[in-house]
């Protein structure tokens, strides 16, 4: 029997095993280590401010969280395989580690969010401003 999330404790265990994960993978992880070469050291921070944001109304993380995307997009497409991936991993860590109601409110947010900016990220490629 697992437990499920309660605190930032249990973000920041769950954001790190995430990163733990994601350097070795071959679509996301190439876009984080060999296109951005992304400073975790910045970075998960910010994530664990964005995720006690979404989970437990926190009001650290300063940020627009689809910017960098879209940044990142122009440098190297980010495609629904690569969200899909991303869901994958996602998914997989948190079920590796918790279980329970805030569990899947947390992956349900990550798909709704990955649904909204897979599609304003399709329809930009489409129609460049
Ligand atoms: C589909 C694959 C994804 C890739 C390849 C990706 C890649 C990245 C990269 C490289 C950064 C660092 C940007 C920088 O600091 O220069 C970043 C930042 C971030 N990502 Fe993603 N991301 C993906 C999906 C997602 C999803 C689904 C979420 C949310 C559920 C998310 C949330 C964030 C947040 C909150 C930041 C920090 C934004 C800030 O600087 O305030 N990402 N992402």
């Amino acid at each position: 029997m697992k437990n499920d999330i309660t605190s930032k404790a249990d973000i920041k265990t769950f954001v790190d095993a995430f990163y733990a994960k994601m350097p070795s993978d071959d679509l996301v992880g190439k876009v984080f280590m060999e296109v951005m070469h992304v400073d975790f050291s910045t970075h998960l921070p910010k994530m664990y401010d964005f995720w006690e944001m979404l989970l437990f109304q926190g009001t650290s993380y300063k940020g627009a969280p689809m910017r960098p995307h879209l940044q990142i997009n122009q440098i190297h497409p980010i495609t629904p395989a690569h969200f899909e991936r991303w869901l994958a991993m996602f998914r997989e860590t948190l079920h590796d580690l918790f279980e329970g109601p805030k569990t899947e409110e947390a992956i349900t947010k990550a798909e709704n969010i990955a649904a909204t900016w897979a599609y304003k990220l399709d329809y930009l490629t489409k129609h460049p401003a």
